[in-house]
């Protein structure tokens, strides 16, 4: 029998995602599938923090196994902005805002490096268990592709011309933040 595990979010982008990169393994339930509804608080200062308060708050409230992640984008030229706040950078929750800002703020900035970080936290048999993913990139001049979300048509891997939104899901899922951090969780869980 496949084994359940809670993922705590609501968004559906990364929820795909990740079934489709845990099919056959494990069969992923949301929030919505144990009906919780409480907007978890991200009050942390780092991703494994803020990925932890979400993990925990449902593995203590729910009595079941549970992962949750905390993503974002380090841009070196802002000082690692948007970081723990690419989901709000521009105030209102809307990806082409937030998308519209940076490009605003790298304006005439030579060094357009920056870096997409994942971060799981798992809770199993009462332990926390961390996973990191990061892919390195460079912030594009303007924005390119109409596939995936957030800052993707911005963000142009390491070694590659095109970017994270003109890529197939598939393409990217081979090589994201999420999937590497995915990937770690996999193998440990394979492990156990
Ligand atoms: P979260 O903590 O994983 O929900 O990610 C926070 C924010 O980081 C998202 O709302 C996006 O703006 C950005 N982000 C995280 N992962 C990605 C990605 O794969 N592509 C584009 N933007 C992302």
């Amino acid at each position: 029998m496949i084994p359940k595990l809670v993922f705590a979010s609501n968004n559906e982008h990364k929820t795909s995602e990740i079934k489709s990169l845990l099919k056959d393994k494990y069969e992923i339930l949301n929030l919505k599938d144990i009906n919780c509804t409480t907007d978890i608080p991200e009050t942390g200062n780092t991703f494994a923090e803020n990925a932890t308060l979400k993990s925990s708050f449902v593995t203590q409230n729910y009595q079941i196994d549970c992962f949750a992640d905390d993503s974002g984008l380090e841009i070196e030229a802002l000082n690692l902005a948007p970081g723990i706040y690419s989901a709000r950078y521009a105030g209102t929750r809307n990806d082409l805002d937030n998308l519209n800002l940076v490009l605003k703020n790298m304006q005439g900035k030579t060094n357009r490096q920056a870096r997409f970080k994942t971060v799981i936290s798992l809770q199993l048999n009462g332990k926390n268990y961390l996973f990191e993913g990061k892919i390195e990139g460079k912030i594009a001049e303007k924005a390119t592709g109409k596939d995936g979300f957030g800052y993707d048509p911005i963000f142009i891997p390491d070694g590659y011309s095109i970017s994270f939104a003109e890529m197939s899901k598939t393409q990217k899922n081979k090589i994201s933040h999420r999937a590497l951090a995915v990937q770690q969780l996999i193998s440990f869980l394979n492990g156990v």
